[in-house]
């Protein structure tokens, strides 16, 4: 039987510690639906078309392998998005303490909702300080993303 594996995120925009998670994932699991899903407690600032191609492009420029799926996801509970397309296993990336504490209320809900298992994985740590929040604010007050997001996000950040 092949195992589908789901890797939700806002991605606003997707990060490099995203991609070292969604590349673990890819090496785990048979087949990894990358899912862009609307946060409703975060205010976006790109919309889920354009961080939908910027996941493509960055997974194109990074060459990550071909079991690997971007779709999005804005209706609806996630788990419905897991049961849709067969997936019994989420993914999230770990970066400290705080993401266990905020991950893990939502992991026992979607168990407990549609019997979807949360697996965590660790990024790198030289990721461990990067979010899409730091990225975003760091880009609107002109600093530099480029160490912390794929190239086509930087340009994608710089030019707009
Ligand atoms: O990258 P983020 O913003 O931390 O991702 C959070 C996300 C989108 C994964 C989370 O908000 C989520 O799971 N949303 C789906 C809504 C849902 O199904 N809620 C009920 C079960 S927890």
């Amino acid at each position: 039987m092949s195992r589908i594996a789901v890797v939700p995120g806002s991605f606003d925009p997707v990060t490099l510690g995203h991609i070292d998670v969604i590349e673990r994932a890819a090496r785990i699991f048979d087949q990894v639906h990358v899912l862009v899903v609307h946060n409703p407690d975060k205010e976006a600032l790109l919309p889920i078309t354009a961080r939908v191609s910027l996941l493509e492009s960055s997974m194109r420029d990074a060459h990550l392998p071909a079991n690997i799926v971007v779709a999005s996801w804005t209706v609806g509970l996630l788990v419905d998005y897991c049961t849709d397309v067969g997936a019994s296993v989420l993914v999230k990336g770990i970066r400290s303490q705080v993401d266990v504490a905020y991950e893990t209320p939502m992991a026992i809900m979607n168990r407990s909702l549609a019997g979807v298992e949360t697996v965590f994985l660790l990024p790198d740590p030289a990721h461990a300080h990067v979010s899409s929040s730091l990225v975003r604010q760091v880009a609107a007050l002109g600093g530099d993303v480029g160490p912390y997001v794929p190239d086509a996000v930087a340009r994608f950040l710089h030019s707009n």
